[in-house]
């Protein structure tokens, strides 16, 4: 109850209004069912005994109105004044059911929206500690969780919480007595199961969720390294996985369904029992002309009270079996956006260009408070328009100064001055209009050349000469405007079309498409054999001078005509120098060149 009303807290006003007209839509329903079930009454009481109403004095107005006088007039009255009441009330059912529905799922929408938003928001920090099958679950499963088995339910149980007490009204003004027991047997009945099947139902609602996000690993790690498990013929080990997350959420889904379906043939069974019992006891003294009116709404009214108890049953249930889906969206809710800035005014901001140097000052760093610290005082200044590398063993912290470097992360102590000026706030975004990154890898989208070039950007606000223009610098545009359909020739999600270093170029091409002025290589050429290497390094050496270069390479070969190098190790800068100097400082630095 208390994460539902935590959950109200982040929508917006607007859905708090709109919840409001419905509550009022609720309420003319829940009359017009009350109208509907009560106007049986006296339509059957005509039936049985025609001449008691129409003799009985305070009606007379009304029959007068009418002119009414026979029998099958009254009928006919009584009748007609039926059908318009069932009609109009299942009318508004009809209209409450349509927004009850649509409401939900568009709150549901907005908690969605609201979850993706804060989670593209968080630092990087907390997306390398995350795991994205976790994130994507919460984003997508969780949220479509929340919407069909917590906020329609939510909904239904609120509008038959308007409708039970108007059935049971009714049912007080037909006959209190027959009116109180219904309430009790059945209530209490529902009541009894859904407190036996609680546990089961939360149970249950924990391992829809943990299978759930086990089958989206699995997918994502069985699609993602397919090219290894076709090597390795490991297929059975994913589908194995796969297949017992997929049977126990199943299973587990299917007892919930079952749990909540299930009470409807038991009550079902002690309602209909109850009424005959009712009916024998009515009859007992011979006057009938009571038996069928009472019975006869008692029906109508026990066929629109056990739907009703049924489905406010099955909404409990449902809520309860997805308990954990709502933990898990309140926690995606509750994540701070840390931004002081908006993204629009991030976006109008104008790039911070690097005139003379950068420089990292005393840099401590460490990606937990777990966690050993992964920089050490390190120390380094690199002067505009060079190019500089960093090179050094495995986990000496290349790849943290390059994302620390880039504004991604930052250092718990020490300071990184732009020109003098430390990095923060307004002028860390600046500076990341002026800097772009080349991984080792490049992420292609499922869209076309010019799409993946300027990489982000709404398809008609991509300017196309500068796309050329970053193409050219890449030395791509050459082979790109070789294909038919040159900046708009499709690449698939993976770029399965394009060879390593074409892929590279690309993403040296993205990187070029902004205003940046300093480029981030790292280990951009690493997984590319020695001749395309040489392709690609010709790209880059062809800027250098004129942008900012950091390059981090294993192979040393790619470091050679570096204006300067940084040689580091456990966090910090040990050599510097040009490669010449190096190699005549740094037994390690000859090492490394031996080596391969
Ligand atoms: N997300 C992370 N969480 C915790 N520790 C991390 C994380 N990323 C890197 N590290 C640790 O930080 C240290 C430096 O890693 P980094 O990636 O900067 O090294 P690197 O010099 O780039 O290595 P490589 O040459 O293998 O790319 C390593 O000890 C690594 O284990
Ligand atoms: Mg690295």
């Amino acid at each position: 109850m208390s994460q539902l009303k935590e959950l109200w807290t982040y929508l917006p006003p607007r859905r708090q209004r709109q919840m409001f007209l419905l509550l009022i839509l609720m309420l003319l329903s829940s009359l017009g069912e009350m109208v509907s079930v009560g106007s049986i009454f006296p339509f059957l009481s005509a039936f049985s005994n025609p001449e008691n109403i129409l003799n009985n004095p305070k009606l007379k107005l009304i029959f007068d109105v009418f002119s009414i006088e026979t029998p099958i007039e009254l009928i006919t009255l009584l009748a007609t004044g039926f059908i318009l009441t069932v009609i109009i009330a299942n009318g508004i059912r009809l209209i409450t059911v349509h927004f009850r529905i649509r409401f939900a799922s568009a709150v549901g929408a907005d908690i969605s929206n609201q979850i993706y938003h804060k989670t593209l928001q968080q630092s990087y920090i907390f997306h390398v500690s995350q795991n994205s099958s976790h994130l994507i679950q919460t984003v997508t499963v969780d949220t479509d969780n929340l919407t069909q088995n917590v906020l329609i339910p939510l909904a239904t149980l609120i509008n038959n919480a308007f409708i039970i007490p108007a059935l049971i009204t009714t049912f007080i003004f037909i006959d209190g007595t027959i009116a109180f027991g219904t309430a009790i047997l059945l209530g209490g009945a529902y009541i009894i199961i859904y407190r036996t099947r609680r546990k089961l139902l939360t149970r249950n609602s924990k391992i829809i969720t943990e299978a759930g996000q086990k089958k989206i690993k699995v997918v994502q790690e069985g699609i993602g390294g397919v090219r290894d498990i076709l090597l390795s013929h490991n297929q059975e080990f994913f589908e194995k996985v796969y297949q017992k997350s997929e049977y126990s959420l199943k299973k587990a889904k299917a007892t919930n369904n079952v749990i909540a379906q299930s009470p409807k043939f038991f009550i079902e069974a002690l309602a209909l029992s109850a009424i005959a019992l009712l009916a024998l006891s009515l009859g007992k003294n011979g006057d009938f002309s009571r038996v069928i009116p009472i019975l006869g709404s008692l029906a109508l009214g026990a066929k629109k009270l056990l739907p009703t108890l049924q489905e406010t049953f099955n909404s409990l249930a449902k809520i309860q079996g997805s308990k954990a889906s709502i933990t898990r969206v309140l926690i995606g809710l509750r994540r701070q956006v840390n931004n002081q800035l908006k993204i629009s005014a991030i976006q109008s901001l104008t790039p911070l260009p690097l005139k003379k140097e950068l420089k990292l000052e005393e840099i401590w760093f460490r990606y937990s408070e777990e966690t050993d610290w992964v920089l050490q005082n390190l120390n380094l200044t690199i002067q505009a328009k060079t190019t500089v590398a960093f090179v050094g063993s495995t986990g000496s912290g290349k790849s943290t100064t390059a994302d620390l470097i880039l504004g991604l992360l930052q250092p718990q102590k020490g300071s990184i001055l732009v020109d003098d000026l430390p990095l923060e706030g307004e002028r860390l975004y600046r500076w990341q209009k002026n800097i772009a990154h080349v991984p080792q890898s490049i992420f292609l989208c499922d869209g076309t050349i010019a799409e993946n070039i300027a990489f982000g950007v709404p398809h008609e606000k991509i300017d196309l000469e500068q796309v050329k223009k970053a193409a050219r610098l890449a030395q791509i545009a050459e082979f790109i405007e070789y294909l038919p359909a040159q900046y708009d020739t499709y690449v698939g999600e993976r770029g399965i079309r394009l060879s390593g270093g074409q892929r590279q170029r690309i993403g040296i091409a993205r990187a070029l498409y902004g205003d940046a002025s300093v480029i981030v290589f790292d280990e951009a050429t690493s997984a590319l054999d020695n001749a395309t290497e040489k392709e690609v390094m010709k790209a880059i050496e062809s800027l250098s001078h004129n942008f900012t270069i950091i390059m981090i390479a294993h192979r040393l070969s790619t470091v050679e005509k570096c204006d300067r190098i940084f040689e580091l190790s456990q966090g910090q800068v040990i050599t510097e120098g040009t490669y010449q100097e190096l190699l005549d400082k740094s037994t390690k630095f000859r090492h490394m060149t031996t080596a391969i």
